[in-house]
């Protein structure tokens, strides 16, 4: 065999395996291999891949991320509508539905498929010859937006299927496949955390926040947002059933790899449909992801096709429709919660509710622009939400005879209740603060959250371990964790030799964990997990960054005015400093691995445009970065160049209009060599 033949039989059988595995882990829920096995493998088919670029191919597990991203999203018609579905808010509604089926239907059994309602966004993949080519959002219903850069990022979406998969499961090498994109709540409140940390205003659910994502222009943001997607529905390219039953379609697109909601069930009757609704609405909690409903289809296609389409939506399925996890309650008092950053959110203490299965006496109400817009008083009856494990919150005020209004306004106080410490609103900001450094409650949320899993991850340390170091003041700022002993921890309620032997090994541990974490850790304001590591990567070490001026904090990716303000104040406090010192003293990690960039061309900003004849947008800001310059999305008149490629569009007539300096990529290249 020649060698350039083993190679690629090599990088064939890497694939293989990196398929399979991502198939176990992202549709079935079943890994068979660690991470650090999986990420082995990976590592091995993109060496392989960098050394032979000649065997790339779109459809490989390293080309999720890295397509051209695209400065808007072409339109694109859809081989048959997307349509909306008919609701069910009730049983006899459900009842009247099953009525007029059997009706138009003129037979006696109607055999459903029940699924879950997923409360998410509907996309439809197009597979050509096995390999998936597009993905399209709804749009409005005739007409969709090509998002493939972003589909290409979710994982459970498989970016080739198999001739012999294909064969097994009956599908054709051209299919379509319809189905429903979610963000799991993991990945919303990590998301809403982020957004949070970075001053950014959070998404109400995770419906919206997925449907923010998928129109993302940034495919790697959408990487990192983990949403998930199900399949419900294979068509042929123009729009036609595949199987003859929606039971089939639903097996074949699983046995193709696609993933389909496990929880779906063949029902012989309405009754049957509604065991399975009622079964559904005492479990939805337990889901990882929000429902809003049950989805009931006639399975037989040939029967779907009788009953046919109303206007918007087909005759042959219905949406029974959850209640909004909804209950009434009065406001007995507006309390006031200080987070780590200092930052008050006012929240209703209410009259205990059940919602959903879980008492309720606690709703957040955000800001005081959000008790304005309620115009909420205490002694108020509201109305509180729920929906998976998102908090609680109140969404209106009742107003009638039997819920009279509240008299008692909501002031927000000058002083902090924690510490007593004043509370300011800074100039266009919606939030107020406690700006006191050592107030308690700031104090315990920084440890909470220096603690945390994606922090430090010092397990153990969780919020009653924390409430007793700060009482009994052993712990007064971060760097008392690394001093604390045995000894100490013997005097706490509850400790024992064994758990306080291994809280100490667990922070123990924590030293070894990459600058990155630790400067997450540091709780600045506006710097979350990721500019956490885009400093670290561009400083490479804690005094890099501690020196570094606001002017040269900005050059850093997705750094902006108010982002470097927020770190040169933070560095620029004494006591910081103080408490920096003992961290390295206690020997955490400093350094990191610094990205070495050029000068060739410091301090000049781009914006990229276009098709390159050669690189991909993002390989090209990767070498203007790793040159010292700036990449940024819109231009501007400090844009010192417009790199365009061909198909170049509104930005290429700014740059004119302003008088940019427009380059192509031979120019980039022979500024690049100095
Ligand atoms: S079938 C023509 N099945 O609900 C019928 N839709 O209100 C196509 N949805 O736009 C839809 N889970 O985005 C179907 N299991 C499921 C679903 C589902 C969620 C969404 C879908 C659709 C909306 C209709």
């Amino acid at each position: 065999m020649s060698k350039s033949s083993k190679v690629q039989d090599q990088v064939e059988s890497l694939r293989e395996k990196l398929r399979h595995h991502e198939h176990l882990y992202y549709v079935l829920d079943a890994p068979e291999i660690s991470d650090p096995e999986y990420d082995r493998l990976m590592q091995e088919l993109k060496s392989l891949e960098a050394a032979h670029p000649e065997l790339v191919t779109p459809d490989s597990p390293t080309q999720r991320v890295g397509g051209k991203p695209k400065e808007g999203f072409q339109k694109l018609r859809h081989s048959r509508p997307m349509l909306s579905l008919d609701n069910a808010y009730n049983e006899a509604e459900l009842r009247d539905w099953d009525r007029r089926v059997h009706e138009l239907a003129g037979t006696k059994g109607v055999a459903y498929v029940c699924e879950l309602k997923l409360d998410g966004l509907s996309l439809a993949l197009w597979y050509r010859g096995g390999a998936l080519e597009k993905g399209l959002t709804r749009g409005d219903g005739a007409i969709g937006e090509d998002v493939t850069t972003n589909v290409r990022t979710i994982r459970s979406i498989p970016l080739s299927i198999s001739a012999s998969a294909l064969k097994k499961s009956r599908l054709p090498a051209d299919f379509e496949v319809r189905g429903e994109v979610v963000m799991p709540f993991s990945s919303f409140s990590r998301m809403n955390d982020e957004r949070e940390q970075q001053g950014l205003a959070k998404f109400a659910n995770p419906r919206n926040a997925a449907a923010g994502t998928i129109r993302t222009l940034e495919p790697n943001i959408v990487a990192q947002r983990r949403l998930d997607y199900f399949a419900y529905m294979a068509l042929s390219p123009d729009g036609t059933e595949v199987f003859d039953t929606h039971s089939a379609a639903l097996a074949a697109l699983s046995g193709a790899g696609l993933k389909v909601n496990p929880n779906h069930k063949a029902a012989r009757d309405i009754d049957e449909v509604l065991r399975f609704i009622n079964e559904w609405e005492a479990k939805r909690d337990k889901l990882p992801y929000e429902i809003d409903g049950i989805v009931i289809k006639v399975d037989s296609v040939r029967l779907q096709r009788e009953l046919g389409y109303t206007g918007k939506a087909p005759r042959w399925a219905i949406a029974y429709k959850y209640a909004a996890r909804a209950g009434e309650t009065q406001v007995e008092d507006i309390l006031i919660q200080v987070g780590r950053t200092g930052k008050l959110t006012p929240v209703a203490a209410l009259k205990p509710v059940p919602i959903g299965g879980t008492m309720v006496s606690r709703a957040t109400l955000h800001n005081q622009d959000e008790i304005e817009r309620l115009g909420v008083k205490i002694g108020d009856w509201v109305i509180v939400e729920r929906g998976g494990d998102v908090i609680p919150k109140v969404v209106r005020v009742m107003d009638d005879k039997a819920h009279p209004r509240g008299t008692r306004k909501f002031e927000m106080p000058d002083r902090c209740p924690e510490c007593g410490g004043h509370v300011v609103r800074t100039e266009g900001e919606v939030d107020y603060r406690c700006v006191n450094a050592a107030c308690p409650a700031k104090l315990r949320e920084s440890i909470l959250h220096f603690a945390s899993r994606s922090v430090m991850n010092i397990e153990g340390m969780g919020e009653s371990l924390v409430n007793q170091l700060a009482d009994r003041k052993l712990v007064t700022n971060v760097a008392d964790i690394f001093e604390l002993t045995e000894e100490k921890l013997l005097t706490l309620e509850r400790m024992g030799t064994k758990s306080a032997q291994n809280v100490l090994r667990e922070i123990d541990a924590a030293k070894k964990l990459p600058l990155e974490r630790v400067i997450f850790g540091l709780g600045i304001r506006m710097v979350g997990e990721r500019t956490a590591e885009f400093l670290a990567e561009h400083f490479g070490s804690m005094d890099g960054l501690m020196k570094a001026t606001e002017e040269e904090l900005q050059s850093v990716n997705e750094v902006g005015p108010r982002i470097a303000t927020s770190i040169r104040e933070f560095f620029d406090e004494p006591a910081n400093i103080k408490l920096i010192e003992r961290l390295r003293k206690a020997g955490l990690t400093f350094k990191g691995e610094a990205k070495q960039r050029g000068t060739q061309l410091a301090g000049k900003s781009f914006v990229i445009t276009g098709t390159l004849p050669t690189y991909s947008r993002d390989d090209a800001k990767r070498l203007i970065e790793d040159a010292g310059g700036r990449v940024s999305g819109s231009v501007s008149k400090k844009t010192d160049y417009v790199l365009a490629g061909a198909d170049a569009g509104s930005k290429l007539d700014k740059a004119k209009e302003l008088g940019v300096n427009t380059i192509d990529e031979k120019e980039l290249l022979r500024m690049l060599k100095g």
